[in-house]
């Protein structure tokens, strides 16, 4: 099963989204939402900061139960 999000000792969360840097911090201008966007919490997705719906198949792997944050315009 995939590393869980837990502990310096038990892995790491990001296995793949911007290893170079030494910490991935991530601006979105409100603006630029139109409607509502899912921003991925889980750091599986393959569209990096949003959910593509792999938290799905790490839930299923590991047991844990992550899902994005949706953020929405009024
Ligand atoms: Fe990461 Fe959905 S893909 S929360």
């Amino acid at each position: 099963p995939a590393a869980r999000c837990a502990g310096k000792d038990s892995g790491r969360c990001n296995s793949s989204i911007r290893k170079n840097e030494a910490k991935v911090v991530t601006m979105v201008d409100v603006e630029d939402i139109a409607g509502q966007a899912a921003f991925c919490r889980c750091w599986k997705t393959k569209n990096w900061p949003y959910c593509d719906g792999s938290h799905g198949e790490h839930n299923k792997q590991t047991g844990d139960n992550v899902g994005p944050v949706v953020v929405k315009k009024k």
